[in-house]
């Protein structure tokens, strides 16, 4: 039954714009999130009634749903516990994300044994309760912004219950190509391109991963892809830093008070100073980032005490082992790092782990160099922060497997994701870069990474799905 009235624009992803903390009082703290979608969306704003529907991540969120507390314009669902942690971390974060970042340890993992299918059928369920909440919350007509593979069930789903409104799926992890792909079993392999074939249009980051899907539908379906009983149209939209936050953001006390902090654990003024900020999570190659750091200081030992590094770890989705072991691994290399090479006045590795925003900005303005050598990543936007936050000029070491690469890659300097040595040259040639030059990349760098901003991302994605 469509409803007359409703929404005309909606948002669906697994993390929404708000979380909640039960406070000791038993009150309920509100936190707004930031990110590329929540700025995306502020562009739409008063366009009819927009309504973002999230799932409950913590017992803070399902606190608030119990209550019946929420925000105008946000609609979070209480999935129960049990499936979302089936869903969240047991398909999405582990199989969809190992799959599209190609992280499996092949000859032991993975295993889709009969616990699988249970967690398969909690994802289905978790994607069946988004699609409820749509066809429940839209207009006729609606257009609707389905994000990410946490919900790739959610467009067929829809589809089905609302023929008439527009769909649209963007993906913002890298696509696996087929060979790889095909490890799913077969009908879960079919089930997520289905899914995602239910949208009028799908999006991706980069033509690569873009052309990794359309390898994937003709692979795994075949004829039924080739009949297309629906044309789903494929789409690039590669998302960029949002300068005119990130300027007035790095600007304010709070970040200058980082950098006080910062540079007394630097030491010496004149030391050059390297920065990564990431999630502690595989893809993002931290330990290999390390590995080359510690040959850098073995094969040029000019550098010892002339340069720190700043790593920001903040850890992810920590309920799954993989994760907690790779955190653990970080900070083990990164004393073991500190242990061999460090003296009383120079700590080669200064890690931190606990997230703080104020920190990773003022680590950016600071930065001399900045190491993104993620295995493979959607997008990867600190490699388009850095340069636009940048005081005096940033050289920038990235891998040629981030989809900014795509952007980026004529100022960076490229490397391969698993070749240590190279990334430790890498470091060396950045570290010896002459200053102008630096700063003449850091320029062009910036402009090509704020190419497309957050709210003309979302637009051109709701422009090409109304058009
Ligand atoms: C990636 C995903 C996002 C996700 C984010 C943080 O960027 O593409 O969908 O929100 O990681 O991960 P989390 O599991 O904490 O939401």
């Amino acid at each position: 039954m469509v409803e007359s009235s409703g929404a005309s624009l909606l948002v669906a992803s697994n993390r929404g714009p708000v979380s909640y903390a039960v406070r000791d009082d038993g009150g309920l703290d509100a936190r707004r999130g930031g990110g590329g979608l929540v700025s995306g969306l502020s562009a739409v704003k008063g366009d009819g009634g927009a309504l973002w529907v999230c799932a409950a991540l913590g017992d803070g969120d399902r606190e608030a749903v119990r209550r019946g507390v929420g925000e105008p314009g946000v609609r979070m669902l209480g999935i129960e516990p049990d499936v979302f942690h089936d869903a969240y971390n047991g398909v999405a974060n582990s199989v969809l994300w190992f799959v599209h970042h190609m992280l499996y340890d092949i000859p032991v993992s993975p295993v889709f044994d009969a616990g699988f299918r249970r967690r398969w059928a909690a994802y289905e369920a978790y994607n069946r309760a988004f699609a409820d909440a749509l066809a429940d919350g839209a207009a006729p007509g609606a257009a609707v912004l389905v994000q990410d593979y946490h919900l790739c069930l959610v467009p067929g789903m829809l589809r089905e219950r609302r023929p008439d409104l527009r769909i649209g799926h963007f993906t913002h992890t890298p696509w696996a190509p087929p060979e790889y792909f095909r490890l799913l079993p077969d009908d879960i392999a079919a089930a997520l391109l289905r899914g995602l074939l239910g949208a009028d249009r799908v999006g991706f980051h980069t033509r690569r991963w873009a052309e990794a899907f359309t390898a994937c539908c003709r692979d795994v379906l075949g004829e039924e892809y080739a009949r297309g009983e629906r044309a789903t149209r494929v789409d690039v939209h590669a998302l960029g830093a949002d300068a005119g936050f990130l300027r007035e953001r790095s600007r304010r006390p709070d970040v200058a008070e980082r950098m006080a902090a910062l540079r007394t654990q630097v030491g010496e003024a004149d030391r050059e100073v390297v920065v990564r900020v990431d999630r502690t999570e595989p893809s993002k190659n931290i330990v290999r980032g390390l590995l080359a750091y510690r040959r850098l200081l073995e094969r040029w030992p000019e550098w010892r005490g002339r340069v720190v590094k700043l790593a920001f770890a903040y850890p992810s989705r920590q309920d799954l082992a993989v994760y907690r072991d790779y955190t653990a691994e970080v900070r083990r290399l990164a004393d073991e790092i500190n242990e061999s090479y460090g003296t009383d006045g120079w700590q080669p590795v200064v890690l931190h782990v606990e997230d703080d925003f104020a920190r990773s900005l003022a680590a950016y303005r600071l930065a001399d160099v900045a190491l993104v050598n993620p295995l493979r990543d959607g997008m990867n936007l600190v490699a388009k922060e850095i340069p636009v936050v940048s005081d005096d000029g940033c050289a920038l070491v990235l891998s040629r497997e981030a989809g900014a690469y795509a952007d980026l890659g004529e100022d960076a300097l490229v490397v391969h994701p698993y070749d240590v040595e190279a990334t430790a040259e890498a470091l060396h040639a950045a570290l010896s870069m002459p200053r102008d030059e630096r700063a003449r990349r850091t320029k062009r760098l910036a402009a090509a990474a704020t190419a497309l901003p957050p709210q003309e991302w979302f637009l051109a994605q709701l422009n090409a799905l109304r058009g």
